[in-house]
């Protein structure tokens, strides 16, 4: 169920007109729908029954403490990659036994934080690490619970940026090499192996590639468990696709990959864990935002927004389809007008869409972006110094703006002019 929809012809975030939200905070914003994700965290959970698990949100696709409270209040567990995100999760009330920690690049400073304020788990991603964190644990007499981050060298056929499964990735340990590592883990001081941890890539809109790691898990806990290791807890990383287009997208639903578990892993008696991002958040939430001019070029027109590749970076990153709707539904015969759909920053890379057919648009026109909430906001920048984006959260007919948007002057008092210049 989608709850962004045309009422009225104004298009809605559940029960609250975008105009309003536009009128009362400005443009561009941000907006999620609580319904929404509420909705995703429970497809999950009830793709995962009976099994023992838990999903934790990987809050680095969108990391409002606001959200986080409302997933946190679920149940959801939380998927944290930095001290950062660490000190977020335990804002929003999540308590640390459900906070695991995943990364390349722990720092001990990071690994003190999250023993000392508790963890469910951290995912081991190389020997240094494995190495730094006994030393961290032993030298505040605290122990580690410990899944190490297996590469299976399995092709997640995404986007190459967002690849993370192939050997040539800098993620986890060959898993050719994992039974030596894991016997060097429960060798050390400090740290105490539980688990085994995999993720292979993120937008994956097929099911063969998770079916492949998965099959190479399975394995390896059956080796581990015979070379003596207590394995009970899988962390199968995160990563299922959404549609970004309303019409020929249909990549796999969540109770297809909760069966495609219980097929390759389900009879290893191990609590399973889950790391989704994008799917929970993405299609939870717009990015809205007004149009500045109508720009008549060479052969083309551009629509030129208020939002910008430093506000929605996906498109200039990733070359990511992001569908852009206007916000007042246009009359059932109208003819599409076709755009360029550009932002104001001073790169030409600063462009959302290209020859996009979109109901025609005039200045002061409300667009809004789908399929915005997961790597929106979060890797938002002030680039051109243009404000970070607010963000706004909608249930029923509440909305709250959940992060202002930062005044001039607050952008400003963060730079010093040293005494001495
Ligand atoms: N677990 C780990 C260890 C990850 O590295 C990621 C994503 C996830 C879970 C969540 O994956 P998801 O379910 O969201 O696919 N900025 C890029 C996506 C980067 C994904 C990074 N890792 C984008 O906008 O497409």
């Amino acid at each position: 169920m989608d709850h962004f929809l045309y009422k009225n012809g104004t298009l809605h975030a559940e029960d609250v007109p975008l105009t309003d939200i536009a009128a009362q905070v400005g443009t561009p914003f941000y907006v999620y729908s609580a319904a929404t994700l509420t909705r995703h965290y429970h497809l999950f959970t009830e793709a995962l029954s009976p099994l023992p698990h838990m999903v934790c949100f990987a809050i680095k696709s969108l990391s409002n403490v606001a959200v986080l409270k409302l997933l946190g209040d679920l149940g959801a567990g939380m998927d944290v990659v930095s001290g950062g995100e660490y000190r977020r999760a335990r804002a929003a009330g999540v308590p640390g036994d459900r906070i695991v920690f995943s990364g390349v690049g722990k720092t001990r400073e990071e690994m003190r934080l999250a023993l000392t304020g508790g963890i469910r788990q951290f995912n081991v991603e190389s020997e240094p690490e494995l190495r730094a964190l006994s030393e961290v644990a032993t030298s505040l007499g605290l122990t580690a619970p410990i899944t190490i981050r297996v590469n299976p060298d399995v092709d997640a056929k995404t986007h190459a940026k967002i690849a993370t499964g192939k050997s040539e990735n800098k993620f986890g340990i060959p898993i050719a090499r994992a039974r030596e590592v894991y016997a060097e883990a429960a060798s050390l001081p400090g740290i105490e192996v539980i688990g085994v941890d995999v993720h292979i890539g993120s937008q994956l809109t097929d099911l063969a590639p998770f079916e492949a790691a998965y099959l190479k898990v399975a394995d390896l806990t059956r080796q581990l468990r015979a070379d003596g290791h207590n394995i009970r807890r899988l962390d199968l990383g995160g990563g299922l696709g959404i549609p970004y287009t309303r019409s020929n997208e249909a990549p796999p639903l969540p109770m297809d990959y909760g069966a495609l578990i219980k097929r390759t892993v389900g009879d290893l008696g191990c609590e399973i864990e889950i790391e989704p991002g994008r799917l929970i958040s993405g299609n939870a939430g717009l990015l809205v935002s007004s149009v500045i001019y109508v720009k008549n070029g060479e052969g083309r027109d551009f629509l030129i927004l208020d939002a910008a590749m430093n506000d929605l970076v996906r498109p200039s990153m990733y070359d990511a389809h992001h569908d852009i709707v206007p916000v007042i539904e246009p009359a059932a015969a109208t003819e599409a007008a076709v755009y360029d759909v550009v932002g104001p920053v001073c790169e030409t890379g600063d462009t959302f869409a290209k020859a996009r057919p979109v109901a025609p648009m005039a200045e002061g026109d409300l667009v809004a972006f789908r399929s915005a909430g997961a790597y929106g906001a979060v890797m938002a920048s002030e680039y051109n110094t243009r404000p970070l984006v607010p963000e706004v959260l909608v249930k029923g007919d509440h909305f709250a703006v959940i992060r202002q948007r930062p005044s001039f002057d607050e952008i400003l008092n963060r730079d010093t002019i040293p005494e001495w210049l």
